[in-house]
This record gives C-alpha cells, sequence and structure tokens, in this order.
C-alpha cells in the first residue's frame, strides 16, 4: 500500500476507504487519540485506537516525537474541528521517542520562546510556527521562479566564489586554501596570495549582480537566486551574515521600468501566498494577533498580517526622491522634536529610524525611494544629469524597512571608468565588466531583494532568523 500523505488526505477523501499514513505523534490522550502529522500540512490528522486491542508494551510506545505508520479506515469524526479521522487497524513504531527527553525539548507541548527553538536544529522543524514559516519559504521560492519564467526571464547561475567586490562596502569572506598558521610569504614577508588556489585573493560573493549584467546584455533579461555572504558586523533581527538574494537584470529597461517590475514581482509574491498557503498564513496570523494581544495598544500592528499582504497586493507604492524624502523628515514632528538618533541632512544615508518613519506613520504603505546622492551608492549606478545624485532605488517595507536595492546601471563606458579610478577598482581587474560597455553597450536595470526580508514580510516573523532553517550571525554558527 502506498503511502498517503495527510495534507492529501485531507482534501481528498472517501469516507470507507483504507489509508496508509506515516508520520510523528503530536499527542497520544486517553490511550485513544493519536494526532500525527507528516509535514506536509499544518494539520494533524486524528487516528483512534481501540486500546482494548493493543497491548500495553505498544500503548507505551506510542509518545510525542515517536514515528509511526498507520493502516485504517477513514470514518467521520465525531470531535470537532475536524471532518475525518482514521480508525486504526495496524500500526507500527518506525522510531521511538524517549518522553524523558522529550520533555527537555520543544516538543514539550507548552510555549516556547523563538530564542529557544532556534537552539533546536532539528526539533523546531517540527514546532507549527516553523513548519508554517519553512513551507511558506518554500511557496515564495517556486512563485520567484514562476514570476520570471513567466515573463521570460533566464535563471542564471553567478558563482559563489569570486574575485570582485560587487557592492565594493569591504564585508567579504575570504575564501583560501592556504595554512593559516604557516602561510606562503613574499620577500617583503607578507602572505604570498599567488600560492594560493586561484593565485589571488578570492572571497564569497556579496552579489550576483556584476555577472547577471554580463548575461543580460546578451540574453536580454536574466535572474539570479543564490546565496549570497556578509561579513557585516550587524547583530540586528534584519541581518545575516548569509542570505539569500533574487537579482534579475533587464537590457532595455530604464529606472522606471525597473520600479514597475519591482511592484509587480513583489505584488505577485505577496498574492501567491495569499492564494497557496491559505492554512499556513492563518496559523501565523492568528499566532501574531495573540501576541499582539500582550503589547501596550501603541505598539499593536494597525493591519493584521493578512490585511497587510492583501493591502501590499491592492495598492500601488508610493515613489518619491531621495530629496523629497530629506524634506519630509525635516518637516515631520520627530525631527522637530529633536526624536531622531541620526543626523537628516542631504547627503547623509537614511537611517532605519528615518526609514521607519516615512514608512510606518507618514505614507503607511510600501514607498520607493529613488535617486540618491552618488557618494553612498555603489560604482556601478548610473549618474544623473545633476551630477551629485543617482539613479538608485530603494524599496522599503512597513516593519521590514529596506527590502529591495537597484538602480539602472551605468552604462557609458568613460563615465563608469572614471567612477572605477574613484572607487579604486583596477581596470585590470574588472576589465569582463568594462567589456558590457564596450560591445554594444545599452541602457539597463536591475534590483535585489533579499529573499528572507521578503520571507520576514509575508509570514510576520520579526527576527530573520526564524525564517532561515541555518541561521549564520555573528559568533554563531554551530549547526
Ligand atoms: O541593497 P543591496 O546591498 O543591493 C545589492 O546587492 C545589489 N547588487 C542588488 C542589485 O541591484 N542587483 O542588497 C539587496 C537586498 C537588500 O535590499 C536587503 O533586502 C538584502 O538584500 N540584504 C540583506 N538581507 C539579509 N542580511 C543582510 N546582511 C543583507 N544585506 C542586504
Ligand atoms: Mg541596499
Amino acid at each position: 500500500m502506498t503511502r498517503t500523505k495527510i495534507a492529501s488526505l485531507l482534501s481528498q477523501y472517501e469516507l470507507g476507504q483504507e489509508v496508509l499514513v506515516k508520520g510523528w505523534v503530536r499527542s497520544f490522550r486517553n490511550n485513544q487519540f493519536i494526532q500525527l502529522n507528516d509535514g506536509s500540512t499544518i494539520k494533524n490528522i486524528q487516528a483512534v485506537i481501540e486500546f482494548e486491542n493493543w497491548n500495553e508494551n505498544e500503548l507505551k510506545r506510542i509518545t510525542t516525537g515517536a514515528a509511526l505508520a498507520i493502516k485504517g479506515t477513514v470514518v467521520e469524526s465525531t470531535g470537532a474541528g475536524q471532518a475525518i479521522e482514521i480508525q486504526v487497524k495496524e500500526l507500527d513504531i518506525l522510531g521511538d521517542a524517549n518522553p524523558e527527553e522529550v520533555a527537555k525539548t520543544v516538543m514539550q507541548p507548552k510555549r516556547h520562546s523563538l530564542e529557544y527553538l532556534r537552539e533546536q536544529a532539528h526539533l523546531r522543524f517540527r514546532t507549527n510556527v516553523f513548519g508554517a514559516v519553512f513551507r511558506i519559504r518554500h511557496a515564495v521560492s517556486y512563485a520567484i521562479h514562476q514570476f520570471f519564467n513567466d515573463r521570460g526571464f533566464y535563471y542564471l547561475h553567478t558563482p559563489i566564489i569570486t574575485g570582485s567586490d560587487a557592492e565594493g562596502a569591504g564585508e567579504m569572506f575570504r575564501v583560501s586554501t592556504l595554512d593559516p598558521k604557516n602561510p606562503p610569504l613574499n620577500e617583503q614577508g607578507e602572505i604570498d596570495w599567488s600560492e594560493d588556489f586561484f593565485g589571488k585573493q578570492v572571497n564569497l560573493t556579496v552579489s550576483g549582480q556584476l555577472e547577471a549584467e554580463l548575461g543580460a546584455l546578451a540574453l536580454g533579461q536574466v535572474y539570479t537566486f543564490g546565496p549570497t555572504f556578509r561579513a557585516e558586523n550587524s547583530n540586528t533581527a534584519r541581518h545575516l551574515a548569509e542570505f539569500w538574494m533574487i537579482e534579475p537584470e533587464v537590457a532595455f529597461n530604464d529606472l522606471e521600468d525597473n520600479m514597475n517590475l519591482t511592484e509587480e514581482f513583489l505584488k505577485h509574491i505577496c498574492n501567491y501566498v495569499l492564494t497557496n498557503c491559505k492554512d499556513d498564513l492563518e496559523f501565523l496570523n492568528e499566532r501574531e494577533k495573540n501576541e499582539q494581544k500582550q503589547k501596550p495598544q501603541n505598539e499593536r500592528n494597525e493591519l493584521t498580517l493578512a490585511e497587510r499582504l492583501e493591502f501590499v497586493v491592492a495598492n500601488s507604492f508610493e515613489r518619491i526622491t531621495y530629496t523629497k524624502a530629506i524634506e519630509l523628515l525635516q518637516d515631520s514632528k520627530p525631527f522637530k522634536k529633536k526624536q531622531f538618533k541620526y543626523p537628516v541632512e542631504w547627503g547623509t544615508d537614511l537611517q532605519s529610524e528615518h526609514e521607519r518613519y516615512l514608512v510606518e506613520k507618514h505614507f503607511k504603505k510600501p514607498v520607493i525611494i529613488t535617486d540618491y546622492p552618488a557618494s553612498f551608492k555603489a560604482f556601478y549606478m548610473r549618474q544623473n544629469e545633476d551630477g551629485k545624485t543617482v539613479a538608485a532605488m530603494d524599496v522599503l517595507f512597513p516593519g521590514i524597512g529596506e527590502i529591495v536595492g537597484g538602480s539602472q546601471r551605468e552604462e557609458r563606458l568613460d563615465v563608469l571608468k572614471k567612477k572605477c579610478a574613484d572607487f579604486n577598482i583596477p581596470e585590470e581587474e574588472i576589465w569582463w565588466y568594462l567589456d558590457t560597455r564596450r560591445f554594444g553597450s545599452v541602457p539597463h536595470s536591475g534590483f535585489g531583494l533579499g529573499f528572507e526580508r521578503m520571507v520576514m514580510f509575508v509570514t510576520g516573523m520579526t527576527n530573520i532568523r526564524d525564517v532561515i532553517p541555518f541561521p549564520r550571525t555573528p559568533k554563531n554558527c554551530e549547526f
């Protein structure tokens, strides 16, 4: 008999049908009612045993966390909240879980903090909240591939190991095969990197964008979807040292096209989750509502999780320039009352307190800020006519802050060469990138979506460590 997944069984069944299900025990009550979950859905199936027919030693082994195979008949359930249950005919214990050990884990049936769950690499997947989050994380990846495939983009696999620092922020993890205790030295007594595996210093990529541009200027429109690495020492709820990024790059698109594509893309993801992840979303929505009740009135969200997703789908994003954003901030109450910690003046980068004010207090919707000063943006962004700003865009989301960063790229070889010089990027190191501007260069644009920040938004999780299966953060790489 082949196994039926619980999700399939709950969505399609016939009363009287014989089934085989396999899963892990969530609870076992009165020596009779087993709640079984197999990960295919947040819902459990109830399996009912007639305990007179079972020997006591077997029953003792049906404990929370144990793995079972159950054969039985699908019958109408007499209990509330479930249409069907399984009348057990055969039961195999596939894997035991010792109750004394279970009592020391997150499987113990009580409310656990997310911090505590994070410490149990394996068992946190068994909890409702992480089951829901990781099923939705999968759905979002699928929605992303679907979006680009439907629009004729090609998925381009850009390298993980690279010699370049695309963002120029110097936040790279080195990759080396040299013996750290005894590295080869040159005549000056410095490490001789020419002896290293690749014959030079290389890193883990911070972004696949530069390589994606090469693809876009031949294939027209491409996107990357891969892990990226940043050695920034920020211990915040929005930063990871290893995170996933989606970077579309489109030939012939200007900044306006880029904004339109981003907006359509982010709406598609929210819509996909609303349509395809109903049970998990409902669970997370209820969970958040309960959490909100514990908070003081002024700290509560105005909209529920599901309402926030619906809001994004239904409303256009606000689009303003950086210059306008600075004016709005300088006109704001917190600025006048000196409540901002960081200065607000033209030429300084926006801090998260400023972004939060604009998105959560002023506009109360997603905001795209464009045309930032060149001074704190990357070398590849297209210089505007004013000579001071670049055709950059950041998308800010309520509760998240920056979710997307992108720009129109500098397609003029002479301007780009000058930028490289200003940023101390030797032409002989970046010739392969400059080539795109030598042979039929065209205006083009792209952006990067922080995948985990998007998953945070659609699940309502408030710490980025809770939306990635194995978070990598400073001083934390145990499993
Ligand atoms: O703004 P960023 O640095 O832009 C780029 O890397 C460009 N190359 C993208 C492009 O134009 N193709 O990063 C893009 C997004 C951010 O908006 C943020 O959502 C996310 O990546 N991000 C991080 N997410 C988690 N942890 C970190 N340390 C992140 N740094 C950036
Ligand atoms: Mg950015």
